[in-house]
């Protein structure tokens, strides 16, 4: 099957007209009914290795999976996964592969790609930024003048910030020989901080960017390069500088060495490049086995995704119900909401995934689309959320599904107690979601209360909980680096299965270069104070600067 064949209009197919039908004649369909079958868990969740997908609260019952499946069959789901396993160019714009799989895979089977078994490639850049993670960590490679490392400050932006940043607050064990932190933004705050009391000898920068053009953190690997240089001497650029990136030329020119510098390739994509050299800041983190074990649970996601049977399917059974939810529900937001704080990160890396993947309006047919694709995702720590927006999600105009992710085993600095106090509200909260509260049941425990009648009368509605707001858990039994590894390509799969149905290439990110080409105009103007070329709110810039 090529990649070619995800032309076509996927509203043609058979199946989603009778989806279309299926979701009209269900209308009355309640969560809360479905729940109180006795067999619904068991039917309606699925396990691999140590995670667990519980949709027992999504608004489908057999039917509704027997007509999704339907549809990833007759949207040939199963030949574009095989395609992009086997280095197809799925990424048909750019026409390029997309390999990360091939990230964490072991040496064999071979991955080819132009007439190259890339995996000897992979496996040889593994063992050098694993090692020099390591090497780091323990004090055999130093900084200027043979110091020992103890602050690294990884340079990035996006796909080169949120992965790395995400798994090192994820996995940190507070044991680590140094401290890893992050700095992405533009405005070079983050960085500045950083420096304020950083010592230059003992801090390591690694300038991660696949292109080394990105502006962001050119402006701010410039800046550390001259920060070190006002403290130190040239040399010391090759001993507290490491880079992650294709752009070699760039590289020579910065000074950075070549035992520091990493490759990654045009075949991963930035949103998909944690499992390379670009993961370099999170295996400073947990050092290099930890990483090892990460790849290993995302290899076993990959193996899963490709060889178990469509019903059995977590990424495939997760991403159809993400179909039903948007398109056929009209649930255009996914906020995600992990009850452990660790994962406090995750909902920011998922939304790159996903709406830098899914946040397409033409199929790669070029044909604009006549139906949604994507929608938003959004989220934070569950917990948290519980006192901030979840209001919005109980008894607000919410058009949302959720996705809850607990922990069973959670972090050694809580007590056991605390933890399960976390996951009790993580159920309730998915429970009152799907169940909601009557108004019989509000004026019932109102008046058992106590509370006056025309005080129940004005306040019944009020305390009314709608329910039947669809929502999945995720269960990992504990948060080691392999169960991570399940996760986050669960994740990445789900995407590729909905861009396969959409007919989207989730590979490319058009739409993020006209800002950026305006964005260059403007910074011009904005400088120059040139008023005539930026009416309007650039003027209005323009006359409170340095006020
Ligand atoms: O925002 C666009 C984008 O290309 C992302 O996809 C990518 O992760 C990020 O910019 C950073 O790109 P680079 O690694 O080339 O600096």
């Amino acid at each position: 099957m090529s990649a070619d064949n995800a032309d076509g209009n996927p509203r043609q197919t058979q199946a989603w007209g009778l989806l279309e039908q299926h979701a009209r004649d269900n209308q009355a369909a309640s969560v809360k009914q479905f729940l109180d079958k006795p067999d619904r868990y068991a039917n309606f969740s699925l396990q691999f290795d140590e995670l667990c997908l519980d949709y027992s609260r999504q608004r489908v019952t057999a039917t509704t999976l027997k007509l999704l499946l339907q549809l990833a069959d007759q949207r040939d789901v199963a030949g574009h996964v095989e395609a992009m396993f086997d280095g197809a160019r799925v990424n048909t714009s750019e026409q390029r592969a997309a390999l990360h799989t091939a990230l964490r895979a072991s040496r064999s089977p071979a991955v080819m790609q132009d007439g190259e078994d890339i995996s000897a490639l992979v496996e040889a850049e593994r063992d050098r930024f694993l090692n020099f993670a390591d090497e780091v960590r323990d004090g055999r490679r130093t900084g200027f003048g043979n110091k020992r490392i103890r602050r690294v400050i990884n340079i990035g932006i996006g796909g080169s910030d949120l992965g790395p940043r995400m798994l090192s607050r994820a996995l940190a064990d507070g044991n680590a020989p140094l401290q890893v932190a992050f700095a992405a933004g533009l405005d070079g705050i983050e960085l500045q901080e950083l420096l304020r009391d950083a010592d230059p000898a003992t801090t390591l920068f690694i300038v991660c960017s696949k292109t080394f053009t990105t502006l962001e953190t050119r402006i701010n690997a410039d800046a550390a390069r001259s920060w070190l240089l006002q403290n130190l001497p040239e040399e010391a650029v090759a001993s507290n500088f490491a880079a992650v990136s294709t752009n070699d030329t760039a590289l020579d020119e910065f000074g950075i060495a070549h035992d520091a510098r990493f490759r990654i390739w045009d075949w991963v994509g930035g949103r998909y490049s944690v499992w390379s050299a670009m993961g370099l800041g999170a295996a400073l983190t947990i050092g290099g086995a930890a990483f090892r074990e990460l790849l290993g649970g995302a290899a076993a996601m990959d193996e899963h995704f490709r060889t178990a049977a469509p019903e059995h399917n977590l990424p495939l059974i997760g991403a159809l119900l993400g179909i039903w939810n948007l398109n056929f529900l009209g649930l255009d937001q996914n906020v995600v909401l992990p009850y452990d704080q660790r994962l406090e990160y995750l909902p920011t890396y998922l939304q790159q995934l996903v709406m830098e993947s899914e946040g397409k309006g033409v199929r790669q047919d070029g044909a604009t689309l006549d139906y949604a694709t994507g929608g938003s995702l959004w989220g934070g720590a569950g917990s948290n959320a519980q006192h901030s927006f979840a209001q919005w999600l109980h008894q607000g105009s919410a058009r949302a599904h959720v996705s809850y992710i607990g922990t069973v085993n959670g972090s050694p600095l809580e007590t056991p107690d605390a933890h399960m106090q976390s996951l009790a509200n993580m159920i309730a909260q998915a429970d009152s979601l799907a169940c909601g509260k009557s108004e019989a049941d509000v004026r019932a425990s109102l008046a058992a209360d106590g509370v006056k009648p025309d005080q129940i009368d004005r306040l019944a509605t009020q305390k009314v909980h709608p329910g039947n707001r669809p929502s999945s858990i995720i269960l990992l039994r504990s948060l080691s680096p392999r169960n991570l590894g399940l996760l986050l390509a669960l994740f990445e799969h789900q995407v590729y299965v909905q861009c396969v149905i959409w007919g989207i290439n989730p590979f490319d990110q058009w739409g993020v270069e006209l800002g950026k080409l305006q964005a260059k105009e403007y910074s011009t103007y904005l400088m120059a104070d040139v008023t005539e070329r930026l009416p309007g709110i650039g003027e209005q810039i323009i006359s409170w600067k340095d006020s």
